[in-house]
């Protein structure tokens, strides 16, 4: 028996990672299965609330009860985050957003040289999805994750803080990529409260109670 605490409550979520194009045939990507995104959309919809998951190409199927809508590049991501978060009562932006996209895509597959060259590609910044949408009047309630290497918890409160978010979710991201286990850390004002590692399934319906906690006390 899973709790309500959602019902009446919509609720949007990024997940994977961003494929930025370099030609037709080439791009690059950030590692994310998409497995935490996708739970966190499933226990959200366990808990009552009318579910869209941004998502980006992964190989996992649609969870039950959830709208996805399919995007690749980061931009493409950020449009669909500014369609709907007027209406969200909850952001949480799990996705691996591609930091960066190259500046130009070729809109031909970029031949192999029979010399030693090699292509010269420039990169530009990509937007920050969760930042920018923390910014809108009337914004949603925001979550983000972070994963780290090190200095978890102190980076993971610099993040919060320069996001401009009321919750950070922080781990450490190799331990994390693709296994079904997963250990994290809250970090919100009141400093950190850190939760035992347990399945990605059973974290997420942990995660959903705890957000419609702070979302019902406004912290
Ligand atoms: O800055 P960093 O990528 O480490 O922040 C991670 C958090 O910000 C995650 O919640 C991620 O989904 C979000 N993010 C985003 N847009 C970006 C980069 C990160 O929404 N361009």
């Amino acid at each position: 028996f899973v709790p309500q605490s959602l019902a009446g409550k919509k609720v949007l979520i990024t997940a994977g990672p961003t494929f930025e194009a370099i030609d037709p045939v080439r791009g690059i990507t950030n590692r994310s299965s998409g497995k935490m995104g996708y739970a966190l959309a499933h226990a959200a919809a366990c808990a009552g609330a009318n579910v869209t998951l941004i998502s980006g190409p992964t190989a996992l199927p649609i969870p039950f009860g959830v709208g996805r809508i399919n995007v690749e590049s980061a931009q493409e991501m950020l449009d669909a985050c500014l369609k709907y978060s007027p209406e969200s009562d909850v952001f949480i932006a799990v996705a691996a957003v591609a930091d960066w996209r190259t500046a130009d895509v070729a809109t031909q597959k970029i031949k192999k040289q029979h010399t030693d060259d090699v292509p010269c590609l420039s990169f530009v910044q990509n937007p920050d999805i969760l930042h920018t949408i923390a910014q809108q009047p009337n914004s949603p309630y925001c979550v983000g994750f972070a994963a780290e290497t090190e200095h978890v918890i102190e980076f993971g409160q610099a993040k919060r803080l320069k996001k401009g978010i009321p919750l950070l979710i922080a781990n450490n991201g190799p331990a994390t990529f693709g296994a079904d286990d997963n250990q994290v850390v809250l970090l919100d004002d009141s400093g950190l409260h850190e939760l035992p590692k347990q399945n990605k399934a059973q974290l997420a319906h942990v995660l959903i109670a705890e957000i419609s906690n702070r979302l019902t006390k406004k912290l």
